[in-house]
């Protein structure tokens, strides 16, 4: 394509300064330090049964595109037995499938497809709080309060004469207090209990030695099985201040990006919090015990934090090379669209990483966020609104999917570990008008209905545009309504067609394979013109020149460069020379 457009800048040549920040790991080949891992959220994949909730042998059934589409390893978000009261993060009982998602032998039929895929499967471990139907939970509410049942959870008297207002003055991070109060068995208004987040999830009690020995004992029953490692739910919050004292300051745990900065000078974006329920010390030594009981065990199997922790070097405590093997690097997620905001975050992190020897993660997108694609679209791109309903202002669709494909190939050229959320390869936008009365986050009604919550990325994959649900389902029956747009969204639409979302992720991970980026460098390209460091984000990655133009005018790539992938299709100006339009990003090879 032929384009006028006016060109303010040269984009740097490979020549000019760089500052390295990151040099290749010498000797550690584990597959986790630089794999890209899709995470699979399981009810809204693919649906074999009918019933409108995706199972495990949907997902068996679509593995082959996983393995097209050339990820290392999924992440399966929970599908124990659960009532279902936070999509599955309340256990019943953590040794076995619910009945929703197929039973033990669909899991092993699962696990069996994928390691012959060559794709290795974490399952996700939920260690703060089980769920308020576990046997456990059920033996406290008969037992009484001082007895061992109620000492595995934290039970506390109420404050005042007759007990009748909570211990402390906790919030949950979906809204509401963090209390909840029983009737005991004689019928009498008894003693509260904590749980951070629903109140169908108590939080347990980790300073309790059952409590431990149980987990290790849940950690073998999947390691036996196969699995290849653990995605740790709310990882910073097991362990609570002892005392449980008061707390002023919000118990959110995803507090909101700060606007236009970094907010602080080590990277961090806000991702993190203080309170007395977060990133307590004694987490620490959970996850030490831990780590022993997966090294008794052959293939390298991991253990990954989530862990909304800032600074940056907090977070790094928690993969110690005795700890846990990766960290979701959420200051990153949560990082404004901004070549110095994002080149700072990107330093922090690696440096913070690689002062404890770990590998740096990436992501973009989870199943508790506002897809990339949406946020990227909003008025101040990369904002983190808490769900996003009708009435609320709209995403721009088509400039918030060029700045995902821009930012993810962004992502995938940087050394380390890259996670991706299921159907962003087809770079599916949130669902922004979902019906409210849809809605099944517990956070739209604990918070009285002022946040929408998380039910717009959860939206049911489209798979086929011409198909029931889009292929969801064989029924057509989907747990949340898909909107129309999917349609074009679909896998079928986008596979075999150049340019297409799926098709730019699929070249991006085969090429990221073959330049081996992500046991790669990380060197930043200094050299830009004035007032370019602004708006353009450069850095070397072994051989390849990875450049993103953030500004509003578009880039002349240096003729002695050879491109290698775009985010987009790039336009040629009339005297040849190849442009990079704004919200693009470019891997060029060096040429010697
Ligand atoms: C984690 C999960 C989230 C869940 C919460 C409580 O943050 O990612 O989905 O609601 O923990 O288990």
């Amino acid at each position: 394509m032929r384009s006028d457009t006016p060109t303010a800048t040269t984009a740097p040549a490979p020549t000019t300064t760089t500052t390295l920040v990151h040099t290749p790991a010498t000797g550690a080949a584990e597959w986790w330090r630089t794999a890209v891992i899709y995470q699979v959220y399981p009810r809204s994949f693919a649906d074999a049964s009918g019933d409108g909730i995706g199972d495990l042998a949907g997902i068996t059934s679509r593995l082959p595109h996983l393995a097209r589409l050339g990820v290392d390893a999924v992440w399966l978000s929970p599908f124990y037995r659960s009532p279902q009261h936070d999509a599955g993060y309340d256990v019943a009982d953590y040794r076995d499938v619910d009945p929703l998602f197929g039973t033990l032998d669909d899991f092993d039929t699962m696990l069996a497809a994928a390691h012959r895929y060559r794709i290795r499967v974490i399952v996700d471990l939920v260690p703060n709080h089980t769920s308020n139907e576990h046997a456990w939970f059920r033996a406290a509410l008969t037992a009484a309060p001082g007895s061992p049942e109620r000492a595995r959870y934290v039970f506390r008297d109420g404050r005042g004469p007759d007990g009748a207002a909570p211990p402390n003055n906790w919030t949950s991070v979906f809204g509401g207090t963090a209390w909840t109060r029983v009737t005991e068995p004689d019928g009498t208004p008894g003693q509260w209990y904590l749980h951070l987040f629903d109140t169908t999830q108590p939080d347990l009690d980790w300073t309790n030695p059952e409590v431990r020995a149980e987990f290790e004992s849940v950690l073998r029953f999947w390691l036996d099985r196969g699995v290849d490692g653990f995605r740790v739910d709310v990882a910073h919050g097991m362990v609570k201040e002892p005392g449980l004292p008061d707390w002023a300051g919000s118990s959110s745990m995803i507090e909101g990006a700060h606007e236009g900065t970094t907010g602080s000078e080590d990277g961090s974006t806000g991702a993190g919090n203080q309170g007395p329920m977060w990133d307590q010390d004694g987490v620490h030594d959970i996850y030490r015990s831990w780590h022993a009981v997966l090294a008794e065990y052959d293939g390298d199997r991991a253990l990954v934090a989530e862990a909304w922790v800032e600074p940056l070097s907090r977070l790094a405590r928690y993969v110690r090379p005795d700890e846990m093997q990766q960290a979701f690097n959420f200051s990153f997620l949560t990082a404004l669209w901004s070549a110095p905001v994002l080149r700072e975050v990107v330093t922090a992190s690696l440096e913070a990483n690689d002062a404890v020897g770990a590998p740096t993660t990436w992501v973009l997108s989870n199943h508790d966020v506002v897809r990339h694609t949406s946020r990227l679209g909003l008025e101040v791109p990369g904002s983190k609104p808490n769900g996003i309903g009708a009435g609320d202002p709209q995403p721009d669709e088509a400039l918030g999917l060029r700045r995902a494909r821009a930012a993810t190939l962004m992502m995938l050229a940087l050394p380390g570990s890259a996670y991706l959320y299921q159907g962003e390869e087809l770079g599916l936008p949130e669902h922004t008008s979902l019906d409210d009365d849809e809605r099944q986050d517990p956070t739209w009604w604990r918070s009285e209905h002022t946040e929408r919550g998380r039910d717009g990325c959860r939206v049911p994959l489209p798979w086929a545009a011409d198909e029931p649900a889009f292929g969801f389902s064989p029924t057509g029956a989907a747990w949340l309504t898909q909107p129309e747009s999917y349609r074009r969204y679909a896998l079928d639409a986008q596979r075999g067609t150049a340019g297409s979302t799926y098709e730019v992720y699929r070249s991006a991970l085969r090429l990221r394979r073959e330049f081996r980026l992500g046991s790669g460098s990380l060197a930043w390209v200094d050299g830009l013109p004035a007032g370019a460091h602004c708006t353009v984000l450069a850095f070397v990655n072994r051989e390849l020149l990875v450049i993103t133009n953030f500004g509003p005018d578009a880039l002349r790539l240096p003729a002695d460069l050879t491109l290698v992938h775009a985010s987009d299709d790039l336009p040629v100006a009339d005297d040849d020379a190849v442009l990079v339009p704004p919200d693009t990003t470019v891997w060029a090879r060096l040429t010697a």
